[in-house]
């Protein structure tokens, strides 16, 4: 049998830094879910679609074939045999990922996809829904978070660091507000699992928050 391990929490908590990087030291394939509800948005932003409108998206869904590929280790997205995993990282994608998340029929799209790859492998997925909805029997459950200041300052850095003009309180309120979407939603919110382990990052470096990880995950093995 694989072994899952669920990681999720709020944008930004480090957790696709962490779960890559415990990931490669333990042999597990890293699966960022994140990475498909944007593409499901950069697909429909490119169509013109608003990706608000929950009709205008699910009438798009037929013509978008996402696929996670493994190369080297390293995840890649690739939307209707296109590789999109450098240009699905933009402010404008982050917020439309948000929205379209939001979308039943998009949750829906997108889960066979999620369970498929984790019952074929040893997986560290992350995500929003993993312990709660897609993973619900993962062997070990993380909730990863840290303040919103916390989170917006390592985004705005990162952004920066990438030659994005962004300032750090319009990164904040980006943090604030994706934050806002993912928990109030009515279809899989963003929330702990009941017999999830809680992390808290905030005065962690990313170092040391791996290695907390990696034991958690080394004591399930
Ligand atoms: O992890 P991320 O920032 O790349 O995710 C982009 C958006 O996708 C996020 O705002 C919420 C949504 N998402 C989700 O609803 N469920 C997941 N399992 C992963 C991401």
């Amino acid at each position: 049998m694989s072994i899952n391990v669920a990681i999720d929490g709020p944008a930004g908590a480090g957790k696709s830094t962490i779960a890559k990087s415990a990931a490669g030291e333990l042999g597990f394939i890293y699966v960022d879910t994140g990475a498909l509800y944007r593409s499901v948005a950069y697909y429909c932003i490119g169509r013109g679609a608003d990706t608000k409108d929950r009709e205008a998206i699910a009438a798009l869904l037929p013509e978008i074939t996402p696929e996670l590929r493994f190369i080297e280790g390293a995840q890649h997205v690739f939307v209707n045999g296109e590789d999109v995993s450098d240009k699905i990282r933009t402010p404008e994608i982050s917020m439309g990922a948000s929205n379209v998340s939001a979308i039943p029929a998009v949750r829906e799209f997108l889960f066979d996809l999620q369970k498929k790859i984790a019952a074929e492998n040893n997986v560290i997925m992350d995500g929003r829904d993993i312990g709660t909805v897609v993973l619900p029997n993962a062997q070990l459950k993380i909730f990863l978070t840290a303040s919103a200041e916390e989170r917006a300052s390592r985004r705005f850095k990162e952004l920066s660091e990438k030659g994005e003009k962004v300032t750090f309180e319009e990164v904040l309120e980006d943090v604030n507000k994706r934050d806002y979407n993912d928990m109030h939603r009515d279809i899989a919110p963003l929330r702990q699992a009941e017999d999830a382990v809680l992390l808290d990052t905030t005065s962690l470096d990313l170092e040391q928050s791996k290695e907390k990880v990696i034991a958690m995950i080394k004591e399930l093995l």
